[in-house]
This record gives C-alpha cells, sequence and structure tokens, in this order.
C-alpha cells in the first residue's frame, strides 16, 4: 500500500506568481504576513507579486526577519508579527528558509508551542492558518512537502518536523521569481533537488508514482543546472530547474529522503553549512557507499543523467551513474568541507556526535545500503 499527496493546488509557469493575489482573493482572504528575507524582499520579481497581491484588496504584512535558515527564535518572532498583523493567511516566499517558516507559524499560530514539542512524525495536532509558498529557489520543494527544517540552538540541532498538517494549501513554483539568484546558491539548492530526486528513487519508501517523477527531475537537472550556473538568466534552463524541484520535492515528500540528508542536518547545526551546500559536499561519497547496494536503480539514474549505459550490467550501470554525479558535481564546483571553513580540529572533535545526530534523524533506515554510526562518520572524513 502506498498514500500520495500533494497540496490541493499547485501551479506552475513562467510568470505564474503574478496572480497570487487572485487566488486568494478568490477565496475571501482578507489580510496576508508574507514570511521572508531581506534579499528576496528587496527582488524587483518578488515585488511585483507582493503588489498584485495587494491590488487584489489585501493588507499585507511583511516579515523580513528571515536572514539565514530558520531558528526557533526567529520563528517565534515571525509568529508575533503574525499576531500584531491581524492576517488571515500565512504566505511563505522565498527559498526553503522563508517557506519553512512560514509554515511553523501557521502551526504555532493555531497551537500552542514551543516549536520543538512537534519534532518528529505526525506530532503536529490540529488546525493551522491557510498557508501558500512561493519559492524563489529551485530548490528546496518546501512549497510542495510536509517538512519543516529548524535550528535548535540551544541543542546544537537542526530539528525535522514531519506531519500533513505541514503541506501548504496553495504551492506556487515559477522560474521567473529564480532568475536574481546567483551561481553559488543556484548550484547549492539545484543539488539539493539532484539530492531530493535520487534519494526518493533509491529509498526504501519509494512507490511507482514518486519513481516517475524522482527520475523526470534527475533528467532535468543533469541537463539544466550546469547552464543555469554558468548563464543564471537562461529562461529555458530556470524553466527546468523549478519543475525538477517541485518534481523532486513531490517524490520525497512522499518516498522519504536517505542517507545524504540524515548526515546533512549535522553539519547545519554544528557548522552553519547551508543546506544545500551540504548535501552537496556529501552527494558523491555517499553514493558510491549506496549504490552497490541498489545498482538497478542507480543504473536508471545513470540513464536519467545521460550516460551510455545500455546493455551494461546493473553494477557497470551503478558505478557510471556514481562517476557522473561525480563529474557533475566537479563541473559545478561544490568544495569540501575543509574549503567551506570547516576547521579539522573541531570537526574531529565533533564527527562521532555527528554520525550519531545523522542516525538519530532516521533518515537513514530509508537508505538502501544500511550504514553504521562508524561507517557514516568514515564518510564524513572522506568528504572533509
Ligand atoms: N521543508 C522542506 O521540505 C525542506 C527541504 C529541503 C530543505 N529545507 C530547508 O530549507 C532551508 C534552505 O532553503 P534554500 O536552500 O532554498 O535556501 P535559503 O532559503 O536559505 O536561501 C539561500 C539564499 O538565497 C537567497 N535567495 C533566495 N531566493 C533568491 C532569489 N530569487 N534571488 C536572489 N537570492 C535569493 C536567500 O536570500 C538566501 O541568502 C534549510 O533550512 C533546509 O533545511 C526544507
Ligand atoms: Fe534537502
Amino acid at each position: 500500500m502506498a498514500d500520495f499527496r500533494v497540496p490541493p493546488l499547485v501551479r506552475t509557469g513562467a510568470g505564474c506568481a503574478r496572480n497570487t493575489g487572485q487566488i486568494l482573493a478568490e477565496r475571501g482572504y482578507r489580510g496576508a504576513l508574507v514570511v521572508t528575507d531581506p534579499i528576496v524582499a528587496g527582488s524587483p520579481a518578488v515585488r511585483a507579486v507582493l503588489d498584485g497581491v495587494r491590488r487584489a484588496g489585501l493588507a499585507l504584512a511583511i516579515h523580513e526577519g528571515i536572514t539565514s535558515e530558520p531558528t526557533v527564535e526567529m520563528v517565534e518572532t515571525a509568529l508575533e508579527a503574525f499576531r500584531l498583523s491581524g492576517a488571515d493567511v500565512v504566505i511563505g516566499i522565498g527559498g526553503g528558509s522563508p517557506m519553512d517558516a512560514a509554515k511553523a507559524v501557521a502551526v504555532l499560530a493555531r497551537s500552542p508551542g514551543p516549536l520543538p514539542l512537534y519534532e518528529g512524525v505526525d506530532k503536529v495536532p490540529g488546525k493551522r492558518v491557510p498557508l501558500v509558498c512561493i519559492a524563489t529557489t529551485a530548490g528546496t520543494g518546501s512549497e510542495v512537502t510536509r517538512y519543516v527544517a529548524v535550528t535548535d540552538e540551544q541543542r546544537n540541532r537542526k530539528m525535522l518536523i514531519t506531519s500533513w498538517q505541514l503541506l501548504p494549501d496553495v504551492a506556487v513554483a515559477d522560474p521567473e521569481l529564480t532568475l536574481d539568484l546567483p551561481p553559488g546558491p543556484t548550484v547549492s539548492t539545484g543539488v539539493d533537488a539532484l539530492t531530493h530526486a535520487i534519494e526518493a528513487y533509491v529509498s526504501r519508501r519509494r512507490q511507482p508514482l514518486t519513481d516517475t517523477l524522482a527520475l523526470s527531475a534527475i533528467r532535468r537537472i543533469g541537463r539544466a543546472l550546469p547552464r543555469a550556473y554558468r548563464a543564471p538568466g537562461d529562461g529555458e534552463a530556470r524553466s527546468a530547474m523549478s519543475l525538477a524541484a517541485l518534481e523532486a520535492g513531490i517524490a520525497f515528500c512522499n518516498a522519504s529522503v536517505a542517507l545524504v540528508h540524515g548526515m546533512a542536518r549535522p553539519l547545519g547545526a554544528y557548522f552553519g553549512v547551508p543546506h544545500g551546500l551540504a548535501n552537496a559536499v556529501l552527494l558523491a561519497r555517499v553514493s558510491a557507499f549506496t549504490a552497490p547496494a541498489a545498482p538497478e536503480r542507480y543504473r536508471e539514474i545513470a540513464v536519467a543523467l545521460g550516460q551510455p549505459v545500455a546493455g551494461a550490467t546493473p553494477e557497470a550501470g551503478a558505478r557510471a551513474a556514481v562517476e557522473a554525479i561525480e563529474r557533475l558535481c566537479a563541473d559545478l564546483a561544490v568544495p569540501s568541507l575543509s574549503a567551506l571553513g570547516v576547521a579539522a580540529d573541531r570537526f574531529d572533535a565533533v564527527v562521532e556526535s555527528m554520525a550519531a545526530d545523522a542516525v538519530a534523524s532516521g533518515s537513514p533506515v530509508n537508505n538502501p545500503r544500511d550504514a553504521t554510526a562508524e561507517e557514516i562518520a568514515a564518510l564524513y572524513r572522506a568528504c572533509h
């Protein structure tokens, strides 16, 4: 048995976000709290979207306080802004950080806090405030997922909250909003999407509907991400990336992520490595570890990445997939952890705690190859 869920309205296409006001007015909302960050709020394309919402008759309160990946404190401040605003809908606009913060606000506005109460699976009670998520990266896919990732700084922990209550009512993926994204975040958010697709495709919780979406996302990303990296204004590549991030988001929402994501979150919590970059740093090595346990699956990934593996054994196909992932990451200049400034002495001191946290996150149980804490620590070291 498998269940498959998506938000009731998923809107895609170049320029589509400009009609968001119409959707909100049709539903009878009168005021919105917009949760975002200062860079996104300053983007002319985003301003045009918000002007459209105003023109549709809604009062807007704009909260730009999500200045990095969200923390419990940032969510509490945004919640205060919601209470002061009198809004009846929350709009998260930006990358995964503002969208996740908006989801958390929509929950806490109707249920008692603090947010860490809801860490884990299906802990979120009752109702939430109506929620619209508009992506400006391609990307986390948060606009179509049931997840929120928020750092609890007191515990050095990137919490994962999983609940169907977190699936937005409206998801918008408009490639025009991603045209301003510089090459660095284009790569890190794009490799995050690729990781979602690969992990969903090999996950022990995969299902036929997620397979189709995951392979389509891998195909699109393999072709479009190098183009979007080299030529940020390439509208065709941005459209492909925007759709791919959405497909990958739907896929992993319904099939889960696995070992790479389990290992990425501690890198964020201990060293502040941004989520997409953490996945990017780990993806090739962890794929090399996992591929021998699911060679047929990785051979299909090789095909999706354009490798000539027709007639190859599954094992040879899987090796070709790992090599293609390595080449793609090299082409996109994905750095090592040491190149990112993760100091060797601090890294050695916490690598075992990070491995324990990765295991405790629950994501590695979805990986087709089981990994012990020692093997995870060795993988971290290989990526330093
Ligand atoms: N909920 C989910 O399903 C899910 C999935 C994956 C990741 N996440 C979480 O999402 C967060 C990361 O999100 P992200 O990778 O999208 O990064 P982000 O939201 O932190 O944005 C990264 C940077 O890009 C900038 N930016 C965003 N859009 C821009 C645009 N169009 N033009 C110029 N600059 C722009 C932002 O201002 C920021 O500086 C992490 O906390 C991660 O754990 C959530
Ligand atoms: Fe991710």
